[in-house]
């Protein structure tokens, strides 16, 4: 019977739609599901949606819907973005199934039983965003109590409750994670959770709430709905049987990983495995917490609207080059920025140069020299050995970081063998060879090594893309789990069947115009900010009143030292703001740096459509000394009969794009309402190329 191998990623909130950062986790998890898969393990990897609480009965309520009806759409789209990503997942546990439900209430009741769970008043703040309690002391910011994780304003909170004894466990906890190491990775994290929250002391926590319902109710009890995190937690068992299939939940049971972003740390390794503790059960065998993927401007977040949307992303260029970027870019464990520059060079240089280009080029090869048959290996030379050691020790290197969840370390090995194998194509120059028929046998070696080092990279890509592989093995002619594809394979050098017939295919990923595509992304981004600008202007006069509640607290008491979490986010943030060296305060600029924009009187002269570009006109502006290419999103607002003669403000000291393959000097103003757009113009008599100022 194979080994088992338990992976969760957290379950996320469907209280609005995921950005890429929910995705990273659940991508990440699913590389290391797929791995241990490849590497014969029964895998069972469990994702989710967490759907009690606060927050989602609050959301459902803004939309005038009941809780479910709001959920549902949402939890289909999650759904949808999981099959866009290929996410192979073995169970995707609601919380709102009766599996889940059931037995939450016979957890909790097992351990009011016994005494861990008791009655009582609670006072003190919560966090409706992180569904997070928090003390007096730790919420209090200058006159505010804002939550330390999100920072956001904490209401008050005083209600009927019924309390978790975390204090009777907290020292066997403490002794836990001090002898097992592994427990909680990275070890930093480890530390942070020993001085900030352990070595303090725990104080009971609230699991029940009265001031809403939309949640699972205490057995005995239903004033009280169960607080969501020990809902929330406890899918991780309920998932797989616990209490009802006593053979499924002990062959996965502990599960090996937790994969989570550092943010939820604190209910993953103190909470929950005192939760387990108190029932008698097994602690998780790891509990993995991830940085964040930050943008430009900080973190992601949805009333920023900083936060991309990775359906956009998917439709646009594919879901290989998404998992590719994500695993590659950001070392696991840190914080890592998204930048659209950074995600299309990926795209181009690793995607379509290395890999591409090299899988492209030795079929070409092959077709043309060979007739399409994978040719004989007959006159190897020393310089092979580079190559052929390198392929054979790489599959080793990416199980070791494979291991420790080095999902970028693990992809750099493998595109340093994508590289060597290129270089060799240069160092062999099979066109030079192909030039004389004496030297054929050394072609048809060449071109064998480079078609199986190229097998050997499909094998090992798996965990990471999920399209590419089939592509690669189709033009090689395999058909997928046909012998010599097993992972184990990756480590066997020559099993490429000389004779078989190739098909070189479609390119595997295609070259992007970086220029253009930096644009789109920005632009995208540009608009989404704009939309979450105008909903946050609209809920904010909507909540006024509610705000003003929620901020009236009360004198801090307790002594608990402050967490350091506060102090982590603000880092964070300044790493954000440092990338794109923003030196904004309160985002005003100051006249030197409006100076730096040159805005110039132009006359638009001609104005044609461009084919296939619904949106874009080009314009030949007239600037007085110059005449200028302008490519502008005005094509569904104008016909282009109608600019002619205007005297419109252009950006005339804008770096040149390309959109649409057409070349773009500058940028014309305009003003855009809903589904009016007007260009700015100035009256005739001004001459063209006056500067604006
Ligand atoms: O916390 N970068 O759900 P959630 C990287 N329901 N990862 C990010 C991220 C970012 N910018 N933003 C979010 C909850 N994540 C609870 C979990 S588990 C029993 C209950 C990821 O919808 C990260 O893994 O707020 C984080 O832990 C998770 O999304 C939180 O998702
Ligand atoms: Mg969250």
């Amino acid at each position: 019977m194979k080994p088992a191998f338990y992976i969760t990623s957290p379950i996320y909130y469907p209280s609005s739609t995921l950005h890429i950062g929910n995705a990273y986790t659940t991508i990440a998890a699913d590389a290391m599901a797929r791995y241990k898969r490849l590497k014969g393990f029964d895998v069972f990897y469990l994702t989710g949606t967490d759907e009690h609480g606060q927050k989602l009965q609050r959301k459902a309520e803004g939309a005038g819907k009941k809780p479910l009806e709001y959920i549902d759409p949402i939890v289909d789209w999650i759904k949808d973005l999981w099959r866009q990503l290929d996410i192979s997942y073995d169970d995707f546990i609601r919380t709102s199934e009766e599996r889940h439900e059931e037995v939450v209430q016979e957890i909790f009741r097992k351990l009011m039983d016994q005494g861990d769970i008791y009655l009582g008043e609670y006072e003190g703040y919560y966090c409706v965003e992180c569904e997070a309690f928090w003390t007096p002391f730790q919420a209090k910011k200058g006159d505010e109590y804002l939550c330390p994780d999100c920072g956001r304003p904490v209401s008050l909170v005083k209600e009927e409750s019924y309390f978790f004894r975390l204090s009777k466990y907290q020292d066997q906890l403490l002794h836990y994670i001090e002898t097992h190491p592994e427990f909680i990775q990275p070890e930093s994290r480890r530390n942070e959770m020993i001085q900030n929250f352990l070595k303090p002391g725990l104080e009971d926590l609230s699991v029940s709430r009265t001031s809403f319902d939309w949640g699972i109710p205490v057995p005995g009890n239903p004033n009280h709905v169960i607080y969501v995190w020990i809902d929330a937690l406890s899918n991780y068992i309920t998932a797989i049987g616990y209490g009802r299939d006593e053979e499924k939940f002990s062959r996965y049971w502990p599960a090996d990983i937790h994969l989570i972003g550092k943010d939820i740390l604190r209910f993953h390794t103190i909470y929950w495995p005192i939760l387990l503790m108190a029932l008698g059960l097994p602690l998780p065998k790891r509990v993995f917490g991830h940085g964040w993927l930050l943008m430009p401007d900080g973190k992601m977040s949805k009333s920023k609207g900083n936060a991309i949307d990775p359906k956009f992303l998917i439709g646009r260029y594919g879901s290989d080059a998404i998992r590719y970027y994500l695993l590659r870019e950001i070392a696991f464990g840190q914080d890592g920025i998204f930048t659209p520059e950074a995600f299309i060079q990926r795209c181009n240089y690793d995607l379509a140069n290395d890999l591409g280009n090299l899988v492209s080029r030795t079929l070409a090869m092959i077709e043309k020299y060979f007739d399409g048959k994978i040719p004989h290996a007959r006159q190897r030379e020393e310089g092979d050995e580079k190559l052929i050691s390198l392929a054979m020790a790489t599959k080793g290197k990416v199980e070791d970081h494979m291991e420790k969840l080095l999902f970028g370390q693990a992809l750099a090995e493998i595109w340093a063998l994508i590289r060597q194998t290129n270089r060799y194509i240069d160092d062999n120059a099979p066109w030079a060879l192909a030039r004389e028929e004496k030297n054929h046998p050394r072609l048809g070696t060449v071109l064998y090594h480079l078609a199986e080092s190229i097998r050997i990279i499909s094998i090992l890509i798996q965990p990471f893309l999920t399209k590419t592989p089939a592509k690669i093995w189709e033009q090689l002619g395999f058909r997928s789990g046909e012998e010599g594809l097993s992972w184990e394979d990756a480590g066997r050098w020559g099993l490429l069947p000389e004779g078989q017939r190739v098909y070189k295919g479609e390119a595997l990923f295609p070259r992007l115009d970086i220029t253009a595509e930096i644009a789109a992304i920005d632009e995208y981004t540009a608009e989404a900010k704009r939309k979450a600008e105008e909903n946050k202007r609209l809920q904010e006069a909507r909540e006024g009143k509610e705000k003003i509640e929620l901020r009236d607290g009360k004198e801090p008491v307790g002594k608990e030292p402050r967490s350091r979490m506060d102090e982590e986010k603000k880092a964070t943030e300044d790493k954000g703001i440092e990338a794109k060296k923003m030196k904004k305060e309160n985002g005003l600029i100051n006249i030197d740096e409006f100076a730096k924009v040159e805005l110039r009187v132009a006359e638009v002269i001609e104005a044609d459509r461009i084919p296939g570009a619904d949106r874009l006109l080009k314009l030949i502006l007239d600037l007085g000394t110059e005449k200028r290419q302008v490519v502008s999103g005005i094509a569904e607002y104008y016909k282009p009969e109608e600019l002619i003669g205007l005297k419109l403000i252009l950006v005339a000291n804008l770096k040149p794009v390309k959109l649409r393959g057409v070349d773009s000097y500058g940028m014309i103003l305009a003003a855009k309402e809903g589904d009016t757009l007007k260009v700015a113009t100035l009256p005739k008599e001004i001459p063209n190329g006056t500067l604006v100022k």
